[in-house]
């Protein structure tokens, strides 16, 4: 899509808006092809969610420099784990017809959503439940793949994206584009179906595939609720609501005595706190600054996915590691 899109010289280069933090295969594919990242900036203060004005700041700063053309949405987010109401979505689309923005919809974690009042709204849904106005005009790409989900097949490389609204001239082109590159190896290709016709009422698979559903998500859920309630329990850890995806991103505190030793080390501060985490609980997370953070906060980001009694441990071990690191570099 990326591909597609980016075009360009100087002033003219294409600007893709993502969502800051990010998953960062966004600003590496942006590297890749060298288009001018656009950083929009969720508010962390209201559970990552998704600011208009913001999003308006970003553009209007980055039409000094390059010419943005695409608005790129990830929900359920990585690394965040924010579900965008769907107020929030119409109010996307609304800001994209006005900018003539090609919206990009990342959905790949549309059926990871635990919070209580969440819901997945899908942009195509909403796009169409708007009327003609928008429904004919927006462009759109959405994203789903079969690595998240309740099925988690990550290794098998299936996945889709549907495109609306693309001129069909310039979706020729696309098909074309998207054909260079073959196809994924056929067991890839058969999950994606298994995916996207899922047992029906009545078939004999069908109880079985719901119960096995609803306990991957079920439990999920849980490890979503205590991965929040433990983290919240440090003081010095502030961590939003999982509300889906496989992920949290929470705050940390950050004694400056640690942010001096970790520059004078040629390190960002959460990098060095990620370091001593491994090196003395044997506990992996990734530092904020992988993903983008505001500048002067410090995040690291960990997923939900270990065993719950696993992950009983590992958060209690968390908690405690980052109690004692805030007092030995206070
Ligand atoms: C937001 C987001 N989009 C896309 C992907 C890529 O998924 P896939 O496994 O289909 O390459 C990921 C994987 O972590 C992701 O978090």
């Amino acid at each position: 899509m990326l591909k597609l899109l980016v075009a360009g010289q100087g002033n003219s280069r294409t600007g893709v808006m993502i969502p800051i933090p990010q998953y960062p295969l966004y600003s590496a594919a942006l590297a890749e092809l060298g288009a001018v990242q656009v950083n929009y900036y969720l508010d962390e203060e209201n559970c990552w969610a998704l600011d208009i004005k913001e999003l308006r700041r970003s553009l209007e700063e980055a039409r000094k420099h390059c010419n943005p053309k695409v608005l790129c949405i990830i929900n359920p987010g990585n690394p965040t784990g924010q579900v965008q109401s769907r107020k929030c979505i119409e109010d996307v689309i609304r800001f994209a017809a006005e900018e003539n923005l090609f919206l990009m919809a990342d959905e790949v974690y549309q059926d990871n959503v635990y919070a209580k009042g969440c819901a997945f709204h899908s942009f195509k849904k909403v796009l169409f439940e708007m009327g003609p106005k928008y429904s004919e005009v927006v462009e759109l790409a959405s994203f789903h793949s079969t690595s998240k989900g309740f099925m988690g097949e990550c290794g098998f490389r299936g996945g889709y994206m549907e495109v609306v609204n693309m001129d069909p001239a310039v979706k020729q082109q696309l098909t074309k584009l998207v054909s260079v590159r073959l196809c994924p190896p056929v067991t890839g290709q058969a999950l994606l179906d298994v995916v996207v016709n899922p047992p029906q009422p009545g078939d004999p698979s069908y109880k079985q595939f719901i119960a096995e559903k609803q306990a991957v998500l079920g439990n999920l859920a849980e490890k979503a609720r205590l991965t929040e309630e433990v983290l919240n329990q440090a003081p010095g850890i502030q961590c939003n609501p999982v509300q889906g995806a496989m992920y949290s991103f929470p705050r940390i505190e950050m004694p400056e005595r640690a942010i001096k030793l970790a520059q004078a080390e040629g390190q960002s501060p959460d990098m060095f706190f990620c370091m001593k985490l491994l090196e003395e609980t044997g506990i992996c997370v990734v530092p904020g600054s992988g993903f983008g953070q505001r500048e002067g906060t410090h995040h690291f980001r960990m997923t939900i996915l270990p065993p719950t009694e696993k992950l009983k441990i590992l958060l209690e071990r968390l908690k405690d590691f980052h109690q004692k690191f805030v007092q030995e570099y206070s």
